[in-house]
């Protein structure tokens, strides 16, 4: 694929409107070999304009479950289903998804996570390729075909949820907790903080 570099694109104006929208194309961070692939919707403004995924409020919030799950950020891969910020944060288009889907399975292939974590509705949907009641099925796992191989996807809620309606807290750190399990994490650190 001569758009990417190993996991990171480093060039790609398939979509004219997220050519316009974005600062910088934000690929996937952390190790290349993570255990854990989370996989969020699309970078927001802080995304873009740092170029790393989740480092804005609900990247605060996933660290914060991420090192009470014995899961440091620094151990798991993060990226977004389309990598390009979409104007007014809204919803990537489905042509945009499938844009850059070729992307995400690359990825995916050369991690070779044992989890693949789906945050919020979008990546859910977009991965199992059916509707997803994402509040109802966070922490259920689904095997799916993604790049020719078969992978267990657990539906997790966007770390936004718990922002936007604290009952949601509980759930999301459980769905994290049983990604920490799935991919072998050993033990949970004390609480860092609250948020
Ligand atoms: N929300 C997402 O889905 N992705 C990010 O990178 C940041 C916030």
């Amino acid at each position: 694929m001569d758009e990417m570099d190993g996991l990171d694109v480093v060039a790609c104006t398939k979509c004219a409107d997220l050519v316009e929208s974005r600062s910088r194309i934000v690929n996937g961070d952390g190790p290349e070999d993570a255990d854990v692939l989370f996989v969020g919707e699309a970078p927001g403004a802080n995304e873009d304009e740092e170029g790393v995924p989740f480092v804005g409020r609900s990247g605060d919030v996933l660290d914060v479950e991420l090192a009470d799950a014995g899961l440091s950020r620094d151990a798991i891969r993060i990226t977004n289903c389309v990598r390009c910020r979409p104007p007014d944060n809204r919803d990537p288009r489905s042509e945009e998804l499938a844009n850059c889907r070729p992307y995400l399975e690359r990825e995916i292939d050369l991690v070779d996570p044992e989890v693949v974590v789906t945050l919020g509705k979008v990546p859910g949907e977009h991965l199992l390729g059916r509707d997803l009641a994402v509040t109802n099925e966070a922490g259920t796992v689904e095997r799916v075909e993604l790049g020719g191989q078969a992978r267990d996807v657990l539906v997790c809620l966007h770390p936004a949820a718990t922002l936007y309606d604290a009952s949601q807290k509980e759930t999301f750190r459980e769905t994290i907790a049983k990604a920490a399990t799935m991919a072998g994490a050993e033990g949970g650190q004390s609480r860092l903080g609250d948020y």
